[in-house]
C-alpha cells in the first residue's frame, strides 16, 4: 500500500470533522501571510496580479487570488528544496508529464526559480483547497511526511512542489499558473514568462 493510500484510508472517514481542527493546526504551524487583492476592475478582467515577495519569510506561504482562484506563493527554504528528491518514487507524476503547468515550470521544483513556488490552491480531485502542511512528521500525517500540501476533503497529498502522491484520489499535480518575475522580489501572476 502506498503512503497516499494509507493516508487516504486514515483520513477519509474523519475528514469532515477534521477540517476545522486541521485549519487551526495549520494556521499555527505555517505562517500564512494576508492576501493581496487586485482592484475589483482588475479582478473582473482577469488581469495579472503583482505580488511582492520581499517580506515573505522562508517557510511561509502567501495566498493571493487570480481570476477567482486561490494561488499559493511559497518561500521554500533550502531544507524544503532538499526534500523534493526524497520521495520521487512515491509520486504519481514526478515529471509533471500529465499535469498542468507552463513549460518553464516543468522541472523538479516546478517553478521559474527554485526558491518560490507558485501553485493553484485547488485540489485536482474535486476542487477543495489543500492545506499547506510544511512541518515534518506531524502526528496526523505520519513519520514519513516531509512537508507539502494535504487536502482534508478526501486525503490527497502533494509534496512541496505540488506533486501528487500515488494512491490518493487526486489524479494530477496542483496546476501552476503562468507567471513571471518583474524583478527579484516581484512576481506577476497571470503574465507568462515568455511574454515581455
Ligand atoms: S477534493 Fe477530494 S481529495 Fe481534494
Amino acid at each position: 500500500m502506498t503512503r497516499g493510500e494509507r493516508l487516504t484510508r486514515r483520513h477519509f472517514l474523519t475528514a469532515a470533522t477534521a477540517v476545522t481542527g486541521g485549519v487551526g493546526a495549520v494556521a499555527a504551524a505555517v505562517p500564512f501571510v494576508s492576501s493581496f487583492r487586485p482592484s475589483a476592475r482588475a479582478q473582473a478582467l482577469g488581469a495579472p496580479v503583482e505580488v511582492d515577495v520581499s517580506k515573505l519569510e522562508p517557510g511561509a506561504v502567501l495566498k493571493v487570488e487570480w481570476r477567482g482562484r486561490p494561488i499559493y506563493v511559497v518561500h521554500r527554504t533550502e531544507e524544503m528544496l532538499g526534500m523534493l528528491g526524497r520521495d520521487a518514487d512515491l509520486l504519481a507524476d514526478p515529471d509533471s508529464a500529465e499535469s498542468i503547468q507552463p513549460g518553464y515550470a516543468r522541472n523538479d521544483h516546478r517553478s521559474v526559480q527554485p526558491r518560490f513556488l507558485v501553485v493553484e490552491g485547488v485540489c485536482t480531485h474535486l476542487g477543495c483547497a489543500p492545506l499547506p502542511r510544511f512541518e515534518v512528521a506531524p502526528a496526523d500525517l505520519g513519520a514519513d511526511w516531509g512537508g507539502g500540501f494535504y487536502c482534508p476533503c478526501h486525503g490527497s497529498t502533494f509534496d512541496l512542489a505540488g506533486r501528487v502522491f500515488a494512491g490518493v484520489p487526486a489524479p494530477t499535480n496542483l496546476p501552476v499558473p503562468p507567471y513571471r518575475y518583474v524583478n527579484d522580489s516581484t512576481l506577476l501572476i497571470g503574465a507568462d514568462a515568455g511574454i515581455a
